[in-house]
């Protein structure tokens, strides 16, 4: 078996190759933010890496320090198709590109060609072996993460949770391509609920080169008329902490809520919305709406909301499941806790007599909780008994 196949067989499904058209149409919205910026792609091999390629390309243009990129080891391509210095003909050594000078010969502001030979002619970049592997968590990367402002790359989908973890805890800004899959999370959600990470533009189709020991598979799989193999996703979004235009646009809405059209949840305090085009314009309760409404949340004009809040930190539900036990211990309590949770404790106002009614009826008389604050999921949330599907909570926020 080749050493290519070899290694291809102990390689993750991890290796997508990404589109210049498709770096180009969302990189283009974040211009402003790379200005002076040292910009790393740490899941990239320069020779084959179109974010590479981007930087390098555009390096002038955008007005970039410093572009560094790291090559994994692990992956079964590098080096082997492309040209690689000669010290690393085996095709193994993990390496490091630091560009911080691109000439720019017809003074167009731009290279055409992002070719590495021609680059590291140039005294002021460097080729650099690695000691180790190339992983993003080794610590030679993360040297050059702690050194880097801006993150951009499509990092392996099977380390999506790490890769993002790495980020957060070096307080890099980024913008990833992910899988919307990620969104629910129990790692990522709460970073989405308090406006530490949110989507980019794009979300939805893009299709990716792959190695070609990929397996045809019935669909979403192509080869191009080269013999290059293709494998497309339907639920492909960019993840950042990059502020955008997008971010603060409104979304219209139209549809007035009636009680017919909008049933609320057995166990939350809640409306149901099925489709983000369809929230109400005039409701300034909780609603559960599909997770695609983060498509085009604006935290100008929605907040995601918990259901428990807690002393412990946990929100707090309102259960009318168990409606006899639950109304007969509120009985002790204010009026209002009756029937339904009031806008003031849905702000975490309640008081701490109330929160601890609340915490302690939880476990006692089986009242439904999210597991992850801000999100219904996996069979938690019931309309006349069913069960409803994935949803998020929100709430308009007053004007
Ligand atoms: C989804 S592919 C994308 C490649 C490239 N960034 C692009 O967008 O075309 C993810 C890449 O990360 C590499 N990779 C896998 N595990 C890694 C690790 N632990 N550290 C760094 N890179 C890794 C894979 O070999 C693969 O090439």
């Amino acid at each position: 078996m080749s050493r290519s196949l070899d290694r291809a067989k102990n390689a993750k499904q991890d290796e997508f190759y990404t589109q210049l058209p498709d770096i180009e149409n969302e990189l283009k919205h974040y211009r402003s933010h790379f200005v002076g910026k040292t910009i790393l792609c740490n899941c990239d091999d320069p020779y084959e890496s179109n974010f590479f390629k981007y930087f390098a390309g555009n390096f002038n243009h955008l007005g970039i320090k410093k572009l560094i990129a790291t090559c994994y080891n692990g992956s079964p391509v590098q080096g082997l198709e492309l040209p690689f210095p000669d010290e690393n003909k085996n095709g193994k050594q993990a390496f490091k590109v630091e560009i911080t000078e691109v000439k720019d010969l017809n003074g167009d502001g731009r290279v055409d060609l992002s070719d590495i030979k021609y680059l590291i002619q140039n005294d002021k970049n460097v080729l650099t072996e690695l000691e180790e592997n190339g992983d993003f968590r080794s610590p030679e990367c993360i040297e050059l993460l702690k050194e880097a402002d801006i993150v951009v790359t499509n990092p392996p989908f099977s380390l999506f949770r790490e890769y993002i973890d790495t980020l957060m805890k070096y307080e890099k800004k980024f913008l990833v391509i992910g899988n919307q899959n990620a969104i629910t999370y129990k790692e990522i959600f709460p970073l989405i609920k308090n406006n530490l990470l949110w989507l980019g533009y794009k979300s939805g189709d893009m299709a990716f080169k792959v190695p070609d020991y990929y397996a045809p598979r019935e669909t979403r799989y192509w080869q191009d008329e080269s013999g290059q193999k293709w494998r497309s996703m339907g639920n492909i979004c960019w993840f950042t902490n990059l502020d955008h235009k997008k971010r603060h646009e409104e979304l219209i809405l139209y549809k007035k809520y009636t009680p017919e059209e909008y049933p609320k949840y057995d166990n939350y305090d809640a409306i149901n919305v099925d489709k983000v085009t369809d929230i109400p314009c005039d409701y300034y309760g909780v609603m559960g709406v599909p997770i695609t409404f983060l498509d085009k949340y604006n935290p100008e004009q929605f907040e995601i909301v918990e259901f428990r809040k807690g002393n412990d930190g946990k929100d707090l539900v309102y259960c009318i499941i168990e409606q006899n036990n639950y109304s007969a211990i509120l009985q002790n309590t204010r009026p209002t806790m009756q029937g339904r949770r009031t806008d003031e404790q849905s702000k975490g106002y309640c008081s701490e007599r109330q929160k601890q009614i609340c915490k302690n009826t939880y476990p006692q008389y089986g009242v439904s909780s999210t597991a992850i604050p801000g999100l219904i999921k996996n069979a938690e949330g019931r309309i006349g008994g069913r069960i409803t599907y994935a949803r998020m909570t929100i709430r308009r926020i007053s004007k």
